[in-house]
C-alpha cells in the first residue's frame, strides 16, 4: 500500500514507531467515497477519516469530535473523579485510557484525544502545580526572573511517559477505528501558565516579561519547545495518529504581538511534530484576526472558535489548511431545533470541501447534556449536503 506523500512528508505509513525511521503498517478502515451515481470513485484503505480530512483528502462523511469530550458533564467521568484527583488520573495509564475510551464510545465520535492536561509537562521543567477546587490549576512558584527561567529543566521530559503507555491502550482498544490524538500547551499558553501561576484576565506579569525582558521570554520558549518536542515524540511513538496543539490564550496577544513574541516558537514546534510524520491542528480562542498568521505555522489544520461563521474563518486561514470547528459549546444547551441549525449551518458553510472536522470552538463545559452531545454526532453522520451524493 502507497503511503501518501503529502509535498514531501509522509503521513501514517512511515509515522515514527518505536525506532525512529522504522515503518509500522499503516492505519486502515474500509471507506468508499461515491460520486453523483453512486459509482465508487476512491475507495479508502490509507488512514481513518479523521486522519484523511486532516490531510484534506476526500471523506465518505465529516469526521466529528469534541474538545474536552471526557469531563465532568459525563457521569462516567464523575466516577471515576470521586476516587481520584485530575492528576491521578493522568499519570495512571489504566485510569487515563479508561476515561479516553468511554467517553470516545459513547459519543461514537471518529476520534479519541488522550485524556491528560496541558499543565503536566510544568512538573519535569521543575513547576508543581495542583488544581485547587474552583480555582483552577495553580502553580506554586511561577516564574517571574531571569533566574527562574534559568532554573527551569529541560532533560526530565521522559517522566511524562506514562501518558505515552496510556496512549498505546487507547492505540491497542481502537485498533484502525478511530484516530487518536496526543496533545501539548502552545509554547505561549504554557508560558503564560507558568509566568502567571495559572488562569489569568490580563496576562500582565507574562506580557511584562514578553516585552521587558525579551532575552529570558526567548529563552522561557525555546526550554518550552525543547521539552514539548519530546513529550510529542512519545506520543507519536505510542499511536497517537495527530497532534493537537493548544494555543487557548494566544487570543490575548494582538497580531503584531503575536509575530513578534509568539509565532516563532510556535512554528519551531509545528515543524518538529509534523516531522515525526503526523498531521498538526493548532487550535486558539479569539483567533479572528490571528487565523492567517496561525496557519503561517503550516499546521495542517487550525482549530476555528465560534465567533467567525466557519467560512469566513476558513477563508482567513486559507483553503490550503484543514480547518476544525467551530460550533459554541453553550448551543449544547439550546433546544433541539435551535441545536440542529446551528450545526447545519456550520455543515453547509464547509460546503463539503475536503479538510473540514465537525468540533467545538471551545471544550464542552460542566452540565452539558450528554444526549445532546450525541444528538451532534448523529446530526453530523446523517448530513448530506443538498444536491451532494443525492
Ligand atoms: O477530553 C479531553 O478533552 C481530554 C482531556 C483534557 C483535559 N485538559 C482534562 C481536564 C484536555 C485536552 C485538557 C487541555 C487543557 N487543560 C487546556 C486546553 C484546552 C482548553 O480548554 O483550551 C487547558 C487550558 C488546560 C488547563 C486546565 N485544566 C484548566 C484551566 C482546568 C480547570 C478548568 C475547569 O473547568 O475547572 C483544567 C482541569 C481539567 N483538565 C478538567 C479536565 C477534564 C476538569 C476538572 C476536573 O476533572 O477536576
Amino acid at each position: 500500500m502507497a503511503p501518501v506523500n503529502d509535498g514531501g512528508r509522509f503521513f501514517c505509513a512511515a509515522k515514527l514507531s518505536s525506532q525512529p525511521g522504522e515503518q509500522r503498517p499503516l492505519k486502515s478502515i474500509h471507506m468508499e467515497i461515491v460520486d453523483n451515481n453512486a459509482a465508487v470513485i476512491e475507495t479508502i484503505l490509507d488512514g481513518n477519516r479523521f486522519v484523511r480530512a486532516c490531510l484534506r483528502r476526500p471523506v465518505d462523511r465529516t469526521p466529528v469530535w469534541f474538545l474536552r469530550q471526557a469531563g465532568r458533564y459525563m457521569q462516567e467521568y464523575r466516577e471515576v473523579r470521586k476516587h481520584h484527583t485530575l492528576v491521578e488520573i493522568c499519570k495512571q495509564p489504566e485510569l487515563a485510557s479508561e476515561v479516553t475510551i468511554t467517553a470516545a464510545e459513547k459519543l461514537g465520535v471518529d476520534a479519541a484525544i488522550i485524556f491528560a492536561d496541558l499543565l503536566l509537562p510544568l512538573e519535569p521543567m521543575g513547576l508543581p502545580f495542583e488544581f485547587q477546587a474552583g480555582e483552577g490549576p495553580v502553580v506554586h512558584h511561577p516564574v517571574r526572573t531571569a533566574e527562574d527561567v534559568r532554573a527551569l529543566r529541560t532533560d526530565r521530559a521522559g517522566d511524562l511517559a506514562y501518558v505515552a503507555r496510556a496512549i498505546e491502550k487507547v492505540s491497542a482498544h481502537f485498533g484502525d477505528r478511530l484516530g487518536i490524538i496526543g496533545f501539548c500547551g502552545a509554547p505561549y499558553t504554557l508560558a503564560s501558565y507558568m509566568i502567571e501561576g495559572g488562569g489569568s484576565r490580563n496576562y500582565i506579569h507574562t506580557k511584562q516579561m514578553m516585552y521587558g525582558d525579551t532575552l529570558s521570554w526567548r529563552l522561557l520558549l525555546d526550554k518550552i519547545v525543547k521539552v514539548l518536542e519530546e513529550y510529542c515524540l512519545l506520543q507519536v511513538q505510542a499511536g497517537a495518529d495527530v497532534i493537537q496543539i493548544f494555543d487557548s490564550w494566544v487570543g490575548s496577544l494582538g497580531l503584531a504581538d503575536y509575530r513578534d513574541y509568539a509565532f516563532e516558537a510556535s512554528k519551531r514546534l509545528v515543524n518538529a511534530v509534523q516531522k515525526m510524520g503526523v498531521p498538526v491542528i493548532y487550535f486558539g480562542v479569539e483567533t479572528a484576526g490571528l487565523l492567517s498568521e496561525m496557519a503561517a505555522t503550516g499546521a495542517d489544520v487550525i482549530g476555528l472558535d465560534w465567533r467567525e461563521p466557519l467560512d469566513v474563518g476558513w477563508r482567513s486561514v486559507g483553503h490550503g489548511h484543514a480547518v476544525q470547528g467551530n460550533l459554541d459549546p453553550i448551543t449544547l444547551f439550546a433546544p433541539p431545533e435551535v441545536l440542529e441549525l446551528r450545526v447545519k449551518e456550520i455543515l453547509r458553510a464547509a460546503a463539503g470541501r475536503p479538510g473540514h472536522i465537525f468540533n467545538l470552538g471551545h471544550g464542552i463545559v460542566p452540565g452539558t447534556p450528554v444526549e445532546n452531545v450525541q444528538a451532534v454526532v448523529r446530526m453530523v453522520r446523517e448530513f448530506r449536503l443538498e444536491g451532494a451524493n443525492g
